[in-house]
């Protein structure tokens, strides 16, 4: 009688046959919880398109915090959302701007329990809603918003930011983020380069978590979905330009980036699950149409098994949860 030698179902007969034989699995370090904070609100304000995420106060922030550090999680990144706005993003160097103020009082509440990330772009910041200032034709004008990446960056680091995120797609904004902060004696304060980010319709439902300005689109300084080998140049570049760390956004519709990525850099890799890709799966599980807890799992699963360290994910306190209370 013949067999097969090699009977895969084998090692797939048990839920702890297949826990032995998990080649990837979740942690929370690995997680990182990004987190919206609304200048002046009295109460947290939901986001419609982001069912469970809100734009915080400041005292919600800091137990979002506490809360993050406390299930063991690898960061928070940080969002400010300004009332005030003007061309050139003033409020974004305001030491007591939102931003800076948030980044102060999570470092306060969380210390070094917590990695404190902060997002480094102006379009929150500005009323026309682009990553940078614009020339007198309207166009994007990338040297004028280096200078004022620069000033932001030291900003964020004297308010105590253990890493800075700077996710405009600038030519050249690592370099003059580093320099700067090397001038400043902020040599301990890393970056987390947005590398490779797309331009990408799923970023939809962010712009409302940010009250975004925005009218037109990012295609002048985010990359194309139709390119790939582009994305290997730009990871080199931030390298080059003293990256600490890179990132691929969005995610699951550029996982081959993530694995190409993975593959070539020698620094840790970290993956944005943006807020498409959590909309979608409240959306569908909302109706019934898909198991959430399942869903949610798989898809951070597949992030990491494309080979990214880390994932920036809205679900990251509920994984943390679950992790937690072993229910995963
Ligand atoms: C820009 C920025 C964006 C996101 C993070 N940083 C939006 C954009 O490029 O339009 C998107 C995050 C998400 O969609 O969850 N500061």
């Amino acid at each position: 009688m013949s067999f097969p030698l090699h009977r895969p179902r084998r090692l797939r007969r048990s839920a702890a046959m297949r826990r032995l034989v998990a080649e990837t699995r979740l942690h929370p370090a690995e997680l990182i919880l990004p987190a919206f904070i609304k200048e002046g609100a009295a109460e947290p304000v939901p986001i419609a398109s982001m069912p469970g995420v809100v734009q915080h106060t400041a005292d919600s922030l800091k137990a979002a915090a506490a809360e993050a550090a406390e299930l063991g999680l690898g960061g928070i990144m940080l969002f400010g959302v300004p009332t005030t706005r003007d061309a050139v993003g003033s409020a974004a160097l305001d030491p007591d701007g939102v931003l800076n103020r948030a980044i102060r009082d999570v470092k306060a509440e969380v210390g070094d329990g917590l990695v404190v990330m902060s997002d480094l772009c102006l379009d929150e910041f500005t009323d026309h809603g682009h990553c940078g200032v614009l020339t007198a034709e309207g166009t994007v004008d990338n040297d004028a918003t280096l200078e004022i990446y620069a000033r932001m960056g030291v900003a964020q680091a004297e308010a105590g930011a253990d890493v800075l995120g700077p996710s405009g797609m600038m030519d050249g904004q690592v370099r003059v983020i580093r320099e700067a902060l090397e001038g400043a004696g902020h040599h301990e304060t890393a970056i987390l380069a947005y590398a490779a980010k797309y331009s990408s319709a799923f970023y939809g439902p962010f712009r409302d978590a940010v009250d975004s300005q925005l009218t037109g689109d990012r295609k002048t300084y985010q990359m194309d979905a139709a390119n790939r080998s582009e994305a290997l140049l730009e990871v080199a570049l931030d390298l080059e330009e003293g990256a600490d760390m890179v990132m691929v956004k969005p995610a699951m519709s550029y996982l081959d980036i993530v694995r190409d990525v993975a593959d070539m850099a020698d620094v840790p890799v970290s993956a944005y699950q943006i807020s498409g890709e959590y909309a979608m799966i409240e959306a569908a599980a909302a109706h019934g149409w898909i198991d959430r807890k399942a869903s949610i799992v798989e898809s951070v699963l597949s992030i990491r098994r494309a080979g990214a360290d880390s994932v920036l994910t809205y679900w990251a306190a509920e994984l943390g949860r679950w992790m937690k209370e072993g229910s995963l």
